[in-house]
């Protein structure tokens, strides 16, 4: 198998957008810094990086004769949104357990941003007191099976895709995108950089891109940037996803340990506290870009970035691409941190 063996159902415009950060560039003095824009990939609910994933989930959903996509995530979820908005564009219902992942004392958490958006789509979301985990969850089963008794026919999609079976396929395909957007710009970048929470997305990154590499590309490497101060965790979820992708399209060889890179520093305490860096990256990249990023993920990833280019880890002969996996919705419901 390989990854153009997988059907997919088209949810995005096409290859999303490549471009240079020229200011941001300037202003760190060291590697050069382009962007991917998952932000504008689609024209679903403000996009996404789980529309890609869900491009590879949808024909086994169609194919089941399913009725109702069924989902979990934080009240913020950015993921549950986008379930929301392909299974109303494919004419589906949708099931949506909401948990309070983020104690975040915003009195419209639970109100804007993603949950509201998700709300107009017409998805049946329902809140749950449990706090943050990136597995399988049992009120997620439960709302499966709930959705059954009451005659309908439920598809599972567990939080952010990732411990779906097809999960790492969408940014499988998202490596050989970049190879022929490389080949277009006239433009190799060696070193990737993404935010790395539920793990199928940097996972299928690794897998596309050794696969890239086992057919003769260039070496180059995938920096995930932890964002759920669960460390260990989401180092062994990456990892088991990103064999279980590499499998799935045919690499042919057991991925090494160091091609699965995950690292730490920028996430502070807990899953979805904006810190310090995040809020200077958030405010540096509207600043210097008009690229907006939020408090939970990008801002995140992009306080690691800036560390990395400044201390010279990620070198100034580098060409980096920063993943910009979307999210800007949950920006509403952090207001308070640019009062
Ligand atoms: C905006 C944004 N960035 C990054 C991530 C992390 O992706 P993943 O869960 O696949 O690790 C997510 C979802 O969790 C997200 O919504």
């Amino acid at each position: 198998m390989s990854i153009t063996d997988f059907d997919r159902y088209p949810l995005t415009f096409g290859p999303s957008p490549v471009h240079p950060l020229e200011r941001l560039t300037k202003h760190l003095g060291g590697a050069q810094v382009w962007a991917k824009r998952e932000d504008c990939n689609s024209g679903l609910a403000f996009g996404g990086n789980k529309t890609r994933k869900l491009e590879y989930i949808v024909p086994d959903a169609l194919a089941q004769g399913a009725d109702t996509l069924v989902s979990i995530g934080g009240f913020q979820s950015n993921h549950t949104r986008q379930v929301a908005a392909v299974a109303a564009k494919l004419g589906l219902r949708c099931r949506l357990v909401q948990e309070k992942w983020v104690d975040w004392d915003d009195p419209v958490n639970d109100k804007v941003g993603n949950i509201l958006l998700s709300r107009i789509m017409g998805a049946d979301v329902r809140l749950d007191p449990a706090g943050f985990d990136i597995g399988i969850r049992s009120s997620w089963e439960q709302a499966m099976k709930e959705v059954e008794e009451a005659g309908g026919k439920p598809y599972g999609i567990p939080a952010g895709a990732s411990e779906h079976r097809l999960g790492g396929l969408g940014f499988a395909n998202w490596a050989y995108e970049v190879a022929e957007q490389e080949k277009q710009l006239g433009v190799f970048f060696d070193t990737i950089v993404v935010c790395t929470v539920t793990g199928s997305t940097h996972a299928g990154m690794v897998a596309g891109f050794a696969a890239l590499e086992e057919a003769g590309g260039r070496p180059r490497r995938v920096l995930g940037i932890d964002a759920s101060a669960t460390i260990d965790k989401t180092r062994d979820q990456v990892g088991r996803i990103a064999r279980r992708t590499a499998d799935l399209i045919g690499l042919g060889r057991d991925l090494r340990d160091d091609e699965i890179t995950v690292l730490e520093g920028w996430a502070g305490d807990l899953y979805g506290i904006p810190v310090e860096s995040t809020v200077e990256a958030i405010r540096l990249s509207g600043r210097l870009e008009g690229m907006i990023i939020d408090p939970v993920y990008e801002g995140k990833s992009m306080a690691g970035l800036v560390d990395l280019v400044t201390t010279g880890e990620i070198g100034k002969d580098s060409t980096v691409l920063y993943a910009h996996l979307g999210g800007q919705p949950a920006l509403n419901a952090y207001s308070g941190i640019f009062d």
